[in-house]
Parts: structure tokens; C-alpha cells; sequence
């Protein structure tokens, strides 16, 4: 039932011909690791189901999937537009290499309705980038709006979702990119990225992958599988959890505001209902005493454990300022709202009492 682990890198070939085949073939299976793997290919069969998508290609990681992605689809004078609700990993690699590659970088709000569609140059931007809902604050960019720009490629980072909340392909968009770091393979045991889509975009990422080398592991990959397998079950659990802690943190004195889609105080949240069939598994909150309350929090919390991932089955509190976004300046982290009491919450599997109490015991 589960599927084989194919360590292989190397494929025996059954003479010059059949070689010469593998070689030339597109994605050939049975040639070389970082040409295609079997059990990295179950993988990629699953999240283009998930998706509906026609295909998939995976990576070592979230981020070699949108380097890839970004590298493959832009050249030297090509202009990019990104909202600045992204992962501080991509905003790294947006604002330091790709500029150094001459790509023009627009970065702007993506909650702002018309504000990506408005920042498109037409003729030179040849790639869109958004991530909903963003990390860290879980703000929102409208799918449908993002699925209708002419042009350039569309590309949504949906980690934060899994394709159990939303399917940005549905709204139109031409890319998903997930790290399946974080909730599809949701044990927190691998390392993986992976971008599905219509199958000849997803040919040409493969085209410039096999050059950049970033390809995924298949001990990586069969973890991926087997995370998919309870997908379901563990994000609607999660989910609803999250909600719980959510609503419960929105009453808490020392709480001066909760993020979370699936409140009816998320200024995005008639957008939330729209798109998304869950609200998701992480949510963030800033403390009214700042970092020393933050620093307070960390450590005080006993179940709920200090730790930077998210969307696996134990949850995780970080202070994203001193550990996810500590490498932006601070007007960069500023403009990303990451304030010095903000926390964000990764939600698991364990007790959503036991959670409340440990969050109490950790805020008083
Ligand atoms: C939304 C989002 N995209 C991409 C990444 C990068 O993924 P990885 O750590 O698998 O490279 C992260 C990591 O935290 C993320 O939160």
C-alpha cells in the first residue's frame, strides 16, 4: 500500500540505443537521481491530484522550488511583481539575487484590492508572485483577481493553505508552489518543495531544474506520500483548533490582536469564506507587552513547543522577529507588520484544552 523507497541515483541501461534513450527522454524515470526517481514521482502524482493539476515536479525544499520557478521563468531585464506578504525567505531571494541578475523586482501590498494586476507592466513583467495567506500575519490576496491577470505567469505560494483550503489553479492561476516541508508531508521529518501546474510549464521548470540541482530526496519524497495520506484529517483537526485558540486568544487581556482567517474580526475574512474551504493551521498574535512578553510566552509554554516550522502535528510558537524574519532590516520587517510582540502559532494534533491551559499558564 505504501509506495517503494527508490534510494537509487543510478540506472542501468540495457545497451546503446536504450541509453541513448534515457538520456534525451523527458523526465526519463529509470536514468539519473536528479533527472527523475520513481518514489519522487509518486509524490508529484499525488500533489498534482491534490491540486488538479496536470502535473507536478518536486524539490528539495520550498525554496528550491521557488528559486527554480522564478529562475526559469525570468532573464536578466525581465520585470517580477511580488507582494510584500511573503515568506522572508523568498523576499531574501527576491531583493538580494534576483536583482543581482538584473530582474526587476516590484514588490507591493497584496491585500490592497488591484494593487498586483495595477503594478503589471505589460510586455515586460513576465512573472506574478503572491503567497495567501502569508506568513506571518496570514493576510490574504484575492485568487480570483491573481487567476485573472493577462501576461505574465501566475504563481501562488499555498503552504500555509495545503491544497485542503483552496486550489489556486482553480481561480486560474498557472502555478502552485508549496514547501511541502510544512504541512503535506506534516511530520516535520522532511525537507521538500513542489510546484504543480499545467504540464508544459511544469516540463520547462524541470528543463532548467536538472541544471540547478535543487531536486528533491525520495526517502524525502515517500515521507510526502505519506503525509498526503492523512492530509485530510489532520488539517481539518488542526484547523479546527485553531480556530478554538484563535477565538480564545481574541478575548485574552494580554492580547491586543489575533490573525487568523477564520475570525470574523480578519479584515479579510468575507474574502477567507470566498476561497478558502478551511481558515488553516497556523494563526499569529501580537502581545500587548512586546518582546518581553514574547520572551515570557517562549518560554513559558510547556506543550506547545519553540520552534520555527509549521503544519506538522506538534504545535510550535516562534517570535518571528529574533527567528524567521530576523534576517530583514527593521523597516523591512516594519512593512511586513512583524512587531516586536507579534507570535506566530502553528497549531498540531494535541488536545485543544490541553493547549488553552498551557497558553494561559504561559500568558499569566
Ligand atoms: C510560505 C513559505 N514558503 C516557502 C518556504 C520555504 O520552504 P523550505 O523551508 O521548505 O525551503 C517557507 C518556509 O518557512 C514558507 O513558510
Amino acid at each position: 500500500m505504501a509506495p517503494a523507497l527508490w534510494a537509487s541515483s543510478v540506472w542501468e541501461s540495457e545497451g546503446f540505443d536504450d541509453a541513448h534513450r534515457r538520456a534525451t527522454a523527458m523526465r526519463a524515470d529509470e536514468f539519473y537521481g536528479r533527472y527523475a526517481n520513481p518514489t519522487v514521482r509518486a509524490f508529484e502524482d499525488a500533489v498534482a491530484d491534490l491540486e488538479g493539476a496536470e502535473d507536478a515536479l518536486a524539490f528539495g525544499s520550498g525554496m528550491g522550488a521557488l528559486a527554480t520557478t522564478i529562475l526559469t521563468l525570468c532573464s536578466q531585464g525581465d520585470h517580477l511583481v511580488a507582494t510584500r506578504q511573503l515568506y522572508a525567505g523568498t523576499l531574501a531571494l527576491l531583493q538580494g539575487p534576483c536583482r543581482r541578475f538584473g530582474i526587476d523586482v516590484t514588490i507591493v501590498d497584496g491585500t490592497v484590492p488591484g494593487a498586483v494586476a495595477d503594478a503589471v507592466r505589460p510586455g515586460h513583467t513576465t512573472l506574478v508572485l503572491v503567497e495567501t495567506p502569508s506568513n506571518p500575519r496570514l493576510e490574504l490576496c484575492d485568487l480570483d483577481e491573481i487567476g485573472s491577470i493577462l501576461g505574465p505567469f501566475t504563481v501562488v505560494d499555498s503552504t500555509f493553505a495545503t491544497p485542503m483550503a483552496q486550489q489556486p489553479l482553480a481561480h486560474g492561476v498557472d502555478l502552485v508552489v508549496h514547501s511541502a516541508t510544512k504541512g503535506l508531508a506534516g511530520h516535520n521529518d522532511a525537507t521538500l518543495g513542489v510546484v504543480a501546474g499545467e504540464r508544459e510549464l511544469i516540463d520547462a521548470l524541470w528543463g532548467y531544474g536538472v541544471l540547478h540541482g535543487a531536486v528533491a530526496s525520495p526517502f524525502d519524497a515517500l515521507n510526502g506520500v505519506r503525509g498526503i495520506r492523512t492530509l485530510a484529517v489532520r488539517t481539518t483537526q488542526q484547523s479546527a483548533t485553531a480556530q478554538h485558540l484563535a477565538e480564545w486568544l481574541d478575548q485574552h487581556p494580554g492580547v491586543s490582536v489575533v490573525h487568523y482567517p477564520g475570525l470574523a474580526t480578519h479584515p479579510q475574512h468575507d474574502l477567507a469564506k470566498r476561497q478558502m474551504r478551511q481558515f488553516g493551521t497556523v494563526l499569529a498574535f501580537e502581545l500587548a507587552g512586546g518582546r518581553d512578553a514574547a520572551r515570557q510566552l517562549i518560554d513559558g509554554v510547556g506543550l506547545a513547543r519553540p520552534a520555527t516550522s509549521l503544519g506538522g502535528p506538534e504545535t510550535l510558537v516562534c517570535h518571528p522577529q529574533t527567528t524567521t524574519h530576523a534576517s530583514l532590516t527593521p523597516d523591512e520587517q516594519a512593512e511586513c507588520g512583524v512587531t516586536d510582540g507579534l507570535i506566530r502559532m502553528t497549531v498540531g494534533l494535541e488536545d485543544a484544552d490541553d493547549l488553552v491551559r498551557d497558553l494561559d499558564r504561559a500568558l499569566g
